[in-house]
């Protein structure tokens, strides 16, 4: 299943792959932590289930948490994909779901986590910078790297020319790498993150 909070151009690239059998993966639910998030109408339109879980619908964050925790359990999914989920999750939130929950993340990790991935790359002056998709822990986009893909930041790049030329990339990165996850399995030791070992 998938968590996001934005307009889910990654939802949407993982629902246009999971009509195909031979993928070996289904979009279980969509939860979102904002109402309008764009993601809840893309999950309508493709008729898989979506829940709002708001924190401000909520006395303090560890409610939120456990609210959340029980939106996403309710689908029993078998990984919890985060594509574009711009809030951190609680240890008991993970602790639900180990080794399971994946994150895409815009920029070459350990470089440049957190809320600004692309912003941060650019003001740094990097020429090359990427997508990561790794396995959540409990720091910010600290866990085990599953895939990367690398994109050159060009002259003349502002975060959102930069920003959508990265998302061509992790649209295909994450498809790619949620199928075979699915598919072969992920095996997580350590910092080692193997798909099919
Ligand atoms: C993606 O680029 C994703 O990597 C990023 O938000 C974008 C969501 O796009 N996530 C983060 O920065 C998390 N730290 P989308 O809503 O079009 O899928």
């Amino acid at each position: 299943m998938v968590l996001a909070s934005g307009g889910g151009s990654n939802l949407a690239a993982l629902l246009a792959a999971h009509d195909d059998p031979s993928y070996g993966a289904r979009v279980v639910g969509v939860v979102s932590d904002k109402p309008g998030a764009g993601a809840l109408e893309l999950a309508r339109q493709a008729g898989v289930p979506s829940v709002v879980v708001a924190p401000g619908d909520f006395e303090d964050r560890a409610a939120w948490n456990l609210g959340l925790t029980d939106a996403v359990a309710v689908f029993q999914p078998a990984y919890v994909v985060l594509a574009g989920f711009m809030r951190l999750l609680a240890p008991t939130f993970l602790e639900q779901f180990p080794g399971r929950v994946v994150n895409t993340h815009p920029a070459l990790l350990p470089s440049f986590p957190g809320a600004h991935g692309v912003r941060d790359a650019l003001a740094y002056g990097v020429k090359v910078t990427g997508c990561t998709v790794h396995v959540v822990d409990d720091g910010v986009d600290t866990g085990p790297i599953i895939a990367q893909a690398a994109v050159p930041v060009l002259d003349g790049d502002d975060e959102a020319s930069l920003h959508e030329r990265i998302k061509v990339a992790e649209r295909s990165l994450l498809v790619e790498t949620v199928g075979r996850v699915a598919r072969e399995g992920l095996l997580v030791e350590g910092r080692q993150a193997v798909i099919g070992a």
